[in-house]
């Protein structure tokens, strides 16, 4: 069993890495190899809509025709058993560089003519994990999860299945003092205290049951 993960923040060490580390560890500990891959180390860029993924007659079917450094990462995709996807929420959905893997690593697989019959070769449960600094109280009042759910059910529906994790209310900064806020400090560190190891148990809990592989 293979489990990849995918870190869509440009920050390697903060909340959503550090999430995604608590899967890979529940994951390993269940018995997965993993694989880490920071999507802002790569050169891409989303889908260029070139169609060669949809032309009748095509050679292969779930494969990208783009040739860049995130190819290789997709090859690696069509054998691995578990994804995880992590990002952090820049202006109410995945950051760009999510949002354009997110296009790369599924629109190969959607079959245009059936929705239901995705052209990845196997069922695979995958993660959807997100991080942001608001309260967990706005999410409905700002439509996040419209969002998310939007972008779960396509994760599901084109690789099997997919669970979501969310983590709200985050510290953005090590020290508030040192950059502009308006964000109340005592909160935000005692939610980073109190509740963030919580949601990276839950992030553990998540990686070992996608070890657990795909449950119908
Ligand atoms: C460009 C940018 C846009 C952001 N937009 C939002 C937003 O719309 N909603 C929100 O809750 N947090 C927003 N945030 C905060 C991040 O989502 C939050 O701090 C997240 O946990 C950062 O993840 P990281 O620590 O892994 O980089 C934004 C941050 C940046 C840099």
């Amino acid at each position: 069993m293979k489990l990849m993960a995918f870190n869509g923040s440009p920050r390697k060490k903060w909340n959503t890495a550090t999430m995604i580390e608590h899967a890979l560890e529940g994951a390993r500990e269940a018995g997965a190899e993993v694989e880490l891959v920071h999507l802002y180390d790569l050169d891409f860029k989303g889908c260029s809509s070139c169609l060669a993924c949809k032309r009748v007659g095509r050679k292969e079917v779930g494969v990208c025709a783009m040739k860049d450094e995130l190819k290789p990462v997709l090859d690696r995709v069509r054998e691995a058993d578990a994804l995880l996807v992590g990002t952090p929420v820049y202006y109410g959905t995945e950051s760009a560089c999510a949002r354009a893997f997110l296009e790369r690593v599924q629109y190969p697989y959607l079959n245009y003519a059936n929705y239901d019959k995705s052209y990845f070769p196997r069922k695979i449960p995958t993660g959807l994990l997100y991080t942001m600094n608001v309260q967990e109280s706005l999410l409905e009042i700002l439509g996040y999860p419209v969002t998310f759910e939007r972008t779960r059910a396509f994760l599901a529906r084109h690789f099997g299945s997919c669970e979501l994790l969310l983590s709200t209310n985050t510290s953005q900064y090590k020290d508030y003092d040192k950059y502009e806020t308006g964000f109340d400090k005592a909160d935000k560190a005692r939610h980073h205290a109190e509740q963030f190891p919580k949601d990276c148990q839950a992030a553990r809990e998540l990686g070992a049951r996608l070890a657990q592989g795909y449950q119908s």
